[in-house]
Formats: structure tokens, C-alpha cells, sequence
């Protein structure tokens, strides 16, 4: 049998191990972030074992029919009960991951007083903030704080899980998980093994009493940080809020539901009083839309189930010197260059010694490949300086050999377009094109003809 070896190392970044030190991680390729951390020490490092051992060994039986009664508690907010397919499950983990300052206390802090007010209790576990910083936030979302709407001021695993198993609150809010420590777990807060030691203490006692418990999980631009990419097989529900910190707009995606469907989106908008529903995101977006300017195109977007119209921008200028830049806000910049390289050798129009900015307007991300289309003609459209019409929209996929392809629910897209008042559509020439009267539609196979059509 191979010797166990005695010591192991392991990255504080990304938590992957290895048998020696190294002043590089070879795994997420961050520097001094390797440390050496005991096999012996492992056992502390599974606060699931730890808790079990505590309880006493093997947990009681029980009947199917005792879990499947009163399964979940409605939020009495409609977005988030759609979100949730219905509601908080009993004793599920949750968690909700963002980036700082895109409004996930202010989103959790309303879900609560919202159930608080219902009379439910709910737990505010503040470790990002003090519970005066909390408070504030209360007061300028509403007039009175209720009563069953409680404060915990601590970042100890343990302390939270007792207070959990204590007080069952039909709600509580852990913000954040990087703040969250576990006394014998090595490694300040924040590094990957405390953040997932501290969340199994968390959700062991979420489980035990059946009280629905939120995470909070910070983000950072690049999606990185090791917390809420660690926590997502450990929790039952991930969800992502999305925008641009210095617009109103913010999204609300599931990216995994145990209890429910993964298709449901909120779209939200920061205002004075906090978040709000918008209902008709599509509006919203094409409200301060400059009229007839180069460079701007209209596509729809599918969130979720529900199709919403978008504004893509683009300019193009001369490169400066050196190697021409390539900026993306909203879109993937490998998308951009593959439509870019595209656009050259399938339609003959280069950008080689052009800087090219794309930018999809309201802080909304599109990782839809539909939208390739409407990326493409505003690139031309940039380059050209002939302005795409703007009672029009494009939808459609670009291949590596410059065809159009179909997008998927397109009569639901064309649908919204007319409901917006848009008269014509662009797309991809397919045979199971919707046969209307309005809008019209002009179909293409490749982006050649439409280029050369379009832009005559
Ligand atoms: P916050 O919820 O603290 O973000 P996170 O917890 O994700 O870091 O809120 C972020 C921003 O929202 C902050 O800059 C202030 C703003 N805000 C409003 O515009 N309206 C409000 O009613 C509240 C409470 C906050
Ligand atoms: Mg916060």
C-alpha cells in the first residue's frame, strides 16, 4: 500500500492540494497563496463529522410523509416565489451570490421584513456590517421594523447554528459567507476552507430544524473568488444577482434549484426605497434609446422564459497604435472576436486596424449566441457610420462560415418585438419561420447577403 503522505499543501485560493510546496499555485496560478495544511488535521476539518459525533451518533428514522408535509413557506414577495418555484423549502440552503455593491443585502433585507411583517421570524446574522449599518439600510426601506425580525451580531459557525436550532426562524440571512469563521478550522475567514466549513455548520443546522437559511456569497468581476464556486454543490439553490452597479437594472438568475425550475429570472430595479419588480424590462430598456444613431442595433434576449428586447452598441475607430483593443461589456470578448474574424473573411469587412467597443446598454449580460447577429450589423453599422433602422431588430446565430442560424423561440422574441411596437425583424432564413403580417420579416442564410442588403 502507497505511505500516506504526512503533509499536504493546499492553495488558500482555490483550495486545490498538492503533495509539495510551491510558490505558485499550478491550479489557479496565484502566487504565496500555497500553505501547508496536516492530514492529521483533516478530521477538524469536516465539521459534519464533528457535529454527528456531538449529536450522539446515528439520527432517529423517519416517515417520507413527515418531510413532505408543509415542504415550503411562501415569500409573500411574487418574483420571489416564482424564483423558488413557490417558496422557501423547509431546512433548504440558499445561495446568493453577487458582487459587492449590486444590492444583495438590500434584495435580502426586503425579503425579510416582508416575511417579518407576515409575522414570521427572521434572523439577520450580520458579519459584513454591524447591526446599526443593518438597521439603517431597515429604516430607509421602511417605517417600522417588526418585531419578529431579528439581529445577530456574529461570525461564529457555531454561535449562528445554535441560535438556528434554538429560535427555528422561518428565515435567516447569513451576510455574508466570507465573514463566516469555524473556531477549530484553521486559516482566517474568507479562505475556502473556512468559508465551506462554515457553511456545512450552517446548512447541518438549516437541515436538522428545517429553517430555510440564505447565504450571501460576494463575487468578484471575473466571477472569481473562491466561496460561492466552492459552496454550489454544498448548497440546494444558487442564485446569481446581475447589473452594472451605476445602473438600475439588476437580474436575478437561478443557476441551481433542487425544489424547482432553473428558468425563472427576476428583473429588478434600484430605486430610493430599494429593489422593485419591474414588469416590463423590455420598455425599460429601450426607454432612452437614441434614435437613428450608427452603431446601434436592437436584438431580443431570452431570460429565462421570457423574451426581453436589448440595445446593443457599438464603435469603431482607428487604432491608436500597437495592437488594436478589443472591449466587450455585457458580451464575451471570445464571441466578439470570433464575430469580428467572421465579418472579415466571410463578409470581406475587416476591422484589423481598428479598436472595436461592444456594449450591450443597461448593464445587462448576454451569454445567448442569438445575439450574434445583432452584434455583427452593429459592428457594420460602427464601421460604416450608416445607421441600422430603429423600428427594427436582428436575431440570429453566426457560424464559423458566415451562416445565419435560427435562433430557438423565435416567434416568442418576434412577438415581443411587436408588442414593443418594432416593425421588422431580421433573421436567420429557416422553415419554420411564424407567419405573420406584422412585423415583417426578412430572412437570410448568410451574413453576407444580409450585410450587403442591409447596409446598401
Ligand atoms: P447593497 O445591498 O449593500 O449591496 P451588496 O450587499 O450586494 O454589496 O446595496 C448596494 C447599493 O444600493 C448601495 O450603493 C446603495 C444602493 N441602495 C439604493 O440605491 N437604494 C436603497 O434603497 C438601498 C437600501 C441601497
Ligand atoms: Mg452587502
Amino acid at each position: 500500500m502507497a505511505k500516506q503522505p504526512d503533509k499536504l499543501f493546499s492553495c488558500l485560493k482555490c483550495d486545490s492540494q498538492f503533495p509539495k510546496w510551491a510558490g505558485q499555485c499550478a491550479s489557479c496560478g496565484a502566487w504565496g497563496t500555497i500553505k501547508e495544511s496536516s492530514v492529521a488535521g483533516e478530521e477538524t476539518l469536516r465539521p459534519t463529522n464533528r457535529t454527528r459525533a456531538k449529536a450522539g451518533g446515528i439520527t432517529s428514522f423517519s416517515s417520507l410523509t413527515e418531510h413532505v408535509r408543509n415542504a415550503r413557506t411562501p415569500t409573500s414577495l411574487p418574483y420571489w416565489d416564482s424564483l423558488l418555484s413557490g417558496g422557501f423549502v423547509d431546512g433548504a440552503v440558499t445561495l446568493l451570490g453577487g458582487e459587492p455593491g449590486i444590492g444583495k443585502s438590500t434584495v435580502l433585507a426586503q425579503l425579510g421584513l416582508m416575511m417579518a411583517s407576515q409575522g414570521k421570524t427572521v434572523l439577520y446574522v450580520t458579519g459584513e456590517e454591524s447591526p446599526a449599518q443593518v438597521a439603517l439600510r431597515l429604516k430607509r426601506l421602511t417605517k417600522d421594523i417588526p418585531s419578529s425580525f431579528n439581529f445577530l451580531d456574529s461570525t461564529n459557525a457555531d454561535v449562528i447554528a445554535a441560535t438556528i436550532r434554538e429560535t427555528t426562524p422561518a428565515l435567516t440571512i447569513v451576510d455574508s459567507v466570507q465573514t463566516i469563521r469555524v473556531p477549530e478550522v484553521v486559516g482566517e475567514p474568507g479562505n475556502p476552507t473556512q468559508i465551506k466549513a462554515g457553511a456545512a455548520v450552517i446548512s447541518e443546522a438549516a437541515k436538522q430544524s428545517r429553517a430555510a437559511v440564505v447565504l450571501v456569497g460576494q463575487v468578484t468581476k471575473d466571477g472569481e473568488l473562491a466561496g460561492p464556486r466552492l459552496l454550489e454543490h454544498l448548497v440546494d439553490t444558487v442564485l446569481m444577482m446581475e447589473g452594472d452597479r451605476y445602473q438600475s437594472l439588476r437580474v436575478i438568475r437561478v443557476l441551481k434549484h433542487r425544489f424547482g425550475s432553473t428558468e425563472e429570472v427576476a428583473m429588478l430595479a434600484m430605486t430610493e426605497r430599494g429593489l422593485e419588480e419591474v414588469k416590463d424590462p423590455s420598455a425599460l430598456l429601450l426607454s432612452n434609446r437614441p434614435a437613428h444613431a450608427p452603431g446601434s442595433v436592437l436584438t431580443c434576449l431570452m431570460e429565462g422564459s421570457r423574451p426581453v428586447l436589448i440595445e446593443i452598441q457599438a464603435l469603431v475607430t482607428p487604432a491608436a497604435y500597437g495592437s488594436p483593443s478589443r472591449r466587450a461589456t455585457g458580451v464575451d470578448t471570445n464571441r466578439l472576436s470570433l464575430i469580428l474574424a467572421v465579418l472579415g473573411r466571410r463578409a470581406a469587412i475587416g476591422f484589423g486596424d481598428q479598436d472595436v467597443f461592444v456594449n450591450v446598454v443597461g448593464g445587462m449580460s448576454a451569454t445567448d449566441p442569438s445575439i450574434d447577429f445583432a452584434i455583427a450589423l452593429a459592428l457594420v453599422s460602427a464601421k460604416l457610420d450608416k445607421p441600422f433602422s430603429s423600428d427594427a431588430l436582428a436575431i440570429g446565430e453566426l457560424g464559423l462560415t458566415g451562416e445565419l442560424r435560427p435562433a430557438q423561440n423565435t416567434s416568442a422574441r418576434v412577438k415581443e418585438a411587436h408588442r414593443l411596437g418594432l416593425t421588422r425583424v431580421y433573421l436567420a432564413h429557416s422553415e419554420k419561420l411564424p407567419k405573420l403580417t406584422q412585423p415583417s420579416l426578412k430572412a437570410y442564410t448568410s451574413i453576407r447577403e444580409a450585410v450587403k442588403e442591409i447596409f446598401v
